[in-house]
């Protein structure tokens, strides 16, 4: 499995390009670590998720999840190629309107909304807000009642699907912190009908987790869906305009097939992610279909989801790989003893995701050498004072591979490339240890190269404290 057949990466003399952009010279004129994004990959990610299911359903619409990527530009793209929005705050509801969506087009999720944020919701007429307890319920019939203004609704279940993945990254069993309990559901239901005046019912949503590589999972947690659906219809006479499918759509991260001897199974799956956009949306969309629903629910409620609207709410898919960080090896370390050769590079762990928690693989490549064979292991770290700031498993546990393969004259000075990097990356950025947050380019359709986001300077790292003398 060789990362560099991911579709937009090319090798060109000596040097990684994406896009037909030499990505050595990038980090030269602008300093690393350096986000570079594709618009091209953008917009085809966009395109293959619609095109896809749209095919098999074609009442589809993408909800991009923006908690994976939240830059201006990127939303901006991803908004141009007809994706709509899922937020998880007041914070990416403002960024997501700023950006050019319309309320009208965007979601929202989360366990912990606020009073001000349920109003924000509600005044841009938001397509649904996603409403996660009955303690939440209660909030938001009282601050839709304050304003005079209705809202519109959409209830998670708990389908009690677990994908077998970490659990950092499982979100749809009763032992995660998300959604309403399934005894609890009913009561919900009932509450929201009743304030008819108040609130609009406008449908059902699930997420089960992300990087979801196993199909019978979605498929079981859609069941679930479909089956409370039904349930409820038939208690209240009530049927659902919109079924939301969450997120989830793996991405290959191009693990190296000789990991799985030694890693758990799960996570060696997890992070091929070789599921398809198609495996899924055939298997999905074959679920609400009249002779699947005949099936388990009688010839009266064949036909009952065909008018819905389907929602996906993917992240991941969209931006992981239209997006590589460049890093710089700062340093270089024998540990002779062990056998082991080191290198430290300027990206770490207040980069990106945290490969340790997460259990978390990103193929990395020497940039600047790209044409030459890797084949010499070595252990990469970060720059940061943490001994977790490491791209392995410093725990032992062989839930990553230890060593990365670079050329064998990887040296201080050399230019690094972290692929499939454009998902839960600059979101997670910190300040820690002092080092301002990366900047981000992307390259445009037309080959120019933009700035949407601009790299900090140690100034930043003042920015908003007051001095005491
Ligand atoms: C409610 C919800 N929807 C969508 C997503 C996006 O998931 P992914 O990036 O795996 O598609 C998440 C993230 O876990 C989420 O919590």
């Amino acid at each position: 499995m060789n990362p560099i057949t991911i579709s937009n990466l090319s090798v060109e003399q000596d040097s990684l390009s994406m896009d037909g952009v030499n990505l050595v010279k990038l980090a030269e004129e602008y300093g690393t670590p350096l986000y570079v994004f594709s618009e091209k990959r953008l917009r085809q990610n966009v395109r293959e998720i619609l095109d896809t299911f749209r095919r098999f359903h074609p009442k589809t619409n993408l909800h991009y999840a923006s908690k994976a990527e939240t830059t201006l530009g990127v939303l901006q793209v991803i908004h141009d190629e007809g994706s709509m929005l899922e937020v998880n705050s007041g914070g990416e509801l403002f960024k997501g309107i700023q950006s050019g969506f319309p309320g009208e087009e965007i979601v929202f999720n989360g366990v912990g909304k606020t009073k001000e944020e349920l109003e924000f919701a509600i005044r841009r007429n938001i397509k649904a807000i996603i409403v996660d307890s009955p303690f939440e319920l209660d909030r938001l019939i009282r601050v839709a009642k304050r304003i005079g203004k209705p809202a519109n609704v959409m209830l998670r279940i708990v389908p009690e699907v677990s994908t077998n993945v970490v659990k950092g990254d499982e979100t749809g069993t009763h032992e995660t912190k998300f959604g309403i309990s399934t005894d609890e559901l009913d009561g919900c239901v009932q509450a929201v009908l009743h304030e008819k005046e108040t609130l609009r019912l406008v449908g059902l949503h699930f997420h089960i987790g992300t990087q979801t590589y196993n199909l019978a999972s979605f498929v079981a947690a859609f069941r679930v869906l479909l089956e409370t659906a039904i349930r409820i219809y038939k208690k209240t006479g009530y049927r659902p305009a919109i079924l939301d499918i969450g997120g989830g759509l793996p991405v290959p991260h191009y693990i190296d097939p000789a990991a799985r001897q030694y890693m758990p199974e799960n996570i060696y799956q997890m992070l091929r992610g070789a599921l398809s956009v198609e495996q899924i949306a055939h298997a999905v969309t074959d679920e609400m279909k009249p002779q699947a629903v005949r099936e388990w629910a009688g010839d009266l409620y064949a036909n009952f989801f065909e008018d819905c609207e389907l929602i996906l709410e993917s992240g991941r898919k969209v931006v992981a790989d239209a997006a590589v960080v460049l890093s710089k090896v700062l340093s270089e370390k024998r540990r002779a003893s062990l056998d082991e050769d080191w290198l430290v590079i300027d990206a770490g762990l207040h980069t990106m995701l945290e490969v340790k928690t997460y259990h978390w693989y990103f193929p990395i490549v020497c940039a600047n050498k790209i044409s030459k064979s890797h084949v010499r292991p070595f252990k990469i770290a970060g720059p940061l004072c943490e001994s977790g700031d490491v791209w392995f498993d410093c725990d032992h546990h062989r839930d990553l591979p230890d060593f990365r393969m670079l050329p064998d004259s990887t040296t201080a000075g050399d230019w690094i490339a972290i692929l499939v990097a454009g998902a839960y990356g600059t979101p997670l950025m910190t300040r820690y240890n002092g080092r301002p947050m990366a900047g981000a380019l992307m390259i445009r359709n037309d080959g120019s190269v933009v700035m949407i986001r601009e790299p900090e300077t140690f100034e930043t790292l003042l920015a908003g404290e007051k001095s005491l003398f």
